[in-house]
């Protein structure tokens, strides 16, 4: 089988990487993939954001399954486009997509179908969004987010009414996330433990992954400002089964069947964002695709060929397939350029890949890495590498990422030094 898989991080990187473990691959091709992934695939050229463009890209590498890594793509309408082409593709339709494209269609979703979430109201002018954060429907701290696709940061906590009306400005009228801005969804604030739930669905029937957690401060303690992700860690025993279960139950069948219903069977990965409140799980957010980092601590669990998975998914016959999973642990430390999540420069030569690499249990997913002509890698982007380790506990695994991390050296490096502690 020919494989292509779509995107450029971390993420894409364990793609290709279980890709390329496959009983079933012959050739890999990723689009546009950065320095590492150009070492198990060839890679291609691509704007992620143009549908046709990547579709005339499958086409032309006679691809035989392509799998989708970010959001953009898939909220364009990458599936309709293939399917329209009868090119075979995993992911959901860009209406289903919808309930990561558009927060407030996501929550008026959960709202008719008793979907466990924070209270809410959506707003479409400064006016109403004045009005809601005056009403005293909602008590401080205040939640406040773009309605559109921003790059994981359209999301803003406020504390006081001032502060309140002050983001409703930035949004809505600086427009500081674009049009994503145009509505507002003003929701309650959750505490708890927050946690990644994933699934592979193939519109009638749903196949957990393991539960995951993503570190996203930027400095240790959960402190400083929201990244993409600086870490994750999955491992038996982060979710209990009853908390599972319960999940199932109220929130992934629930979406599932009800998206069927509406008329936009889901097809494909769900992310689950969840609040594990003290009144049970609560839904943060939807993505429509895997997570990045905790793709890079989950697929190396999956035990079951992927492509195997994406052919059941394909077929609607994933009730069929009986994942297996390992039940080692997996830490992933993120290494970042020195300023991400801020300004950041790039081009620093990388040294030590190839001896943390020679580690045992020990796989590097570069997220944004550059390869020269004469082979060393250089950096290219704000996450840089995805150092991951296995072991029996997550204690093990992560003595061995640190490890591999500190073999690693460029110029202004970054890192957590309390993933999985
Ligand atoms: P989202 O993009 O909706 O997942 O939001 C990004 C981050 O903002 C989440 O991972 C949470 O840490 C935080 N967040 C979002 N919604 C809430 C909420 N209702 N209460 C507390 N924190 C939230
Ligand atoms: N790690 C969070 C995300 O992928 O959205």
């Amino acid at each position: 089988m020919k494989v292509l898989v779509i995107g450029s991080g971390g993420r894409e990187h364990a793609l290709v990487w279980a890709a390329a473990r496959s009983r079933d691959v012959q050739e890999l091709f990723c689009a546009p993939g950065n320095g590492g992934i150009s070492q198990m695939a060839t890679c291609l050229p691509a704007d992620v954001s143009r549908p046709s463009e990547l579709a005339d890209l499958a086409e032309r590498c006679r691809a035989d399954l392509t799998l989708v890594g970010p959001e953009l793509p898939l909220v364009r309408g990458i599936v309709d486009e293939f399917a329209r082409r009868s090119l075979p593709i995993v992911g959901p339709t860009a209406e289903a997509a919808r309930l990561e494209g558009s927060k407030a269609f996501a929550k008026e979703f959960m709202a008719r179908h008793g979907i466990p979430t924070a209270r809410f109201t959506v707003c479409d002018s400064v006016q109403a969004a004045r009005e809601a954060i005056a009403s005293g429907r909602f008590d401080f701290p205040l939640v406040i987010k773009a309605d559109g696709l921003a790059a994981g940061k359209g999301v803003l906590i406020t504390w006081d009414r001032a502060d309140a009306e002050r983001a409703v400005d930035q949004i809505m009228v600086e427009k500081i996330f674009g049009s994503a801005g145009d509505r507002l969804v003003i929701e309650e604030y959750l505490s708890g433990r927050e946690c990644t739930f994933l699934l592979f669905t193939d519109g009638e029937t749903l196949a957990p992954m393991p539960a995951a957690r993503d570190y996203k401060r930027a400095f240790d303690n959960d402190l400083g400002p929201n990244t993409g992700g600086m870490g994750a860690i999955s491992a038996p025993g982060l979710m209990d089964e009853a908390l599972a279960q319960e999940i199932l139950d109220s929130i992934a069948w629930p979406t599932i069947r009800a998206a069927a219903r509406e008329g936009f069977p889901y097809r494909g990965i769900l992310y689950l964002g969840l609040m594990l409140t003290r009144e049970g799980p609560r839904v943060l957010e939807y993505n429509a695709r895997l997570g990045d980092p905790e793709a890079q601590v989950v697929l190396p669990r999956l035990e079951t060929d992927l492509l195997e998975v994406c052919q059941a998914i394909l077929e609607g016959e994933l009730a069929r397939l009986p994942l297996v999973w390992r039940d080692d642990a997996v830490v992933c430390v993120v290494v970042a350029s020195g300023g991400y999540p801020g300004h950041y420069q790039v081009g620093f030569p990388i040294n030590g890949l190839a001896k943390a690499e020679r580690l045992p249990q020990v796989v590097i997913f570069h997220a944004g890495t550059r390869r020269t002509d004469d082979g060393r890698f250089l950096t290219s982007g704000g996450r840089v590498l995805g150092v991951t380790a296995r072991g029996a506990t997550v204690a093990e695994a992560r003595e061995r990422a640190y490890q591999a991390v500190s073999l690693i050296l460029f110029e202004r490096m970054h890192y957590r030094r309390d993933i999985g502690r």
